[in-house]
């Protein structure tokens, strides 16, 4: 049995690349929504109904666990998956998300409990980590802003261009003028990595960039730990195993600007 990783597109590779780093003896499954990327923008219903395919999708290729690596798909469709459609498809079987793992390990960051979360307009708008860091951290107050162009600009290959700055400099300057106590900045979105450059240098020094890859890395290790009845389960063969719902050749060649060590990728496609 292996682990699935699913995202709307390329960004759940920044998170699987942390995985295969720090657990690479699992066997993976990425699969990424490539033909319907982004779902930033789509409704609550829609994003429900294409994780929940992605999920079944998932199963069926044998994975024991799924790590949902999209965060406006944790934020839309991750709650309401695992409350009313698991126990009905498949009760041994268990699917994780990446806000709860960010939002537990906020409180190690922030002195100022002044927090900014980006994200997409689906991850904004759904409040889920003001209303999770709330649950856990009551003290933390939580500001977000929405950057509906940096999904494209990565998604376009422009993220080392010119046209990323404006958009940018445009957003980081409006979360911090939200509050000038903010010394954490979560990037709440699995494409934002990519950008880290241009993000650090509109970044004062003194704030600190959470980047989830990491931190979701550490959360599996401690699940798998905690989590022996799964653990022992899964299969350690190194093998690594791409779909997609696009044509694979594009998939192909932008997963490796993704995943620089991974020397194979020969994705196959699926069709929803
Ligand atoms: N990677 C997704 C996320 O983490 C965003 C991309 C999209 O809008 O589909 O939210």
């Amino acid at each position: 049995m292996k682990i699935g990783v699913f995202d709307s597109g390329y960004g759940g590779l920044t998170v699987l690349k942390e995985f295969l780093e720090k657990l690479p003896d699992y066997d993976y499954i990425y699969l990424g929504d490539n033909a319907r990327t982004p779902y930033g923008t789509r409704s609550f219903e829609t994003v429900y109904t294409y994780t929940l395919q992605a999920v079944h999708k998932l199963f069926e290729l044998d994975c024991q666990l799924i790590i949902i690596a999209c965060n406006t798909a944790s934020a839309k469709a991750l709650r309401t998956i695992q409350q009313n459609d698991l126990h009905r498809i498949a009760p041994n079987r268990r699917v994780l998300g990446v806000i709860r793992p960010s939002t537990e390990a906020i409180a190690d960051f922030t002195k100022s409990n002044n927090i900014g979360i980006l994200g997409t307009a689906g991850t904004i708008n759904s409040k889920s980590y003001q209303i999770e860091i709330n649950k856990l951290h009551p003290k933390i107050n939580v500001y977000q802003e929405a950057c509906p162009m940096w999904v494209p600009i990565v998604e376009n290959n422009e993220y080392e261009g010119e046209g990323a700055n404006y958009f940018i400099k445009k957003n980081i300057d409006n979360i911090l003028n939200k509050n000038k106590e903010i010394d954490t900045i979560i990037l709440g979105c699995t494409h934002y990595p990519l950008l880290i450059n241009k993000i650090k240098q509109y970044t004062p020094d003194n704030i600190k960039l959470i980047l989830q890859g990491e931190i979701v890395a550490k959360s599996l290790i401690d699940y798998l730990k905690r989590h022996p009845e799964i653990e022992t389960k899964l299969s350690k063969n190194r093998k690594r195993e791409f779909f997609t719902t696009e044509t694979t050749v594009l998939f192909d060649k932008k997963a490796k600007q993704f995943l620089k060590n991974c020397k194979k990728i020969e994705a196959k496609q699926i069709v929803f």
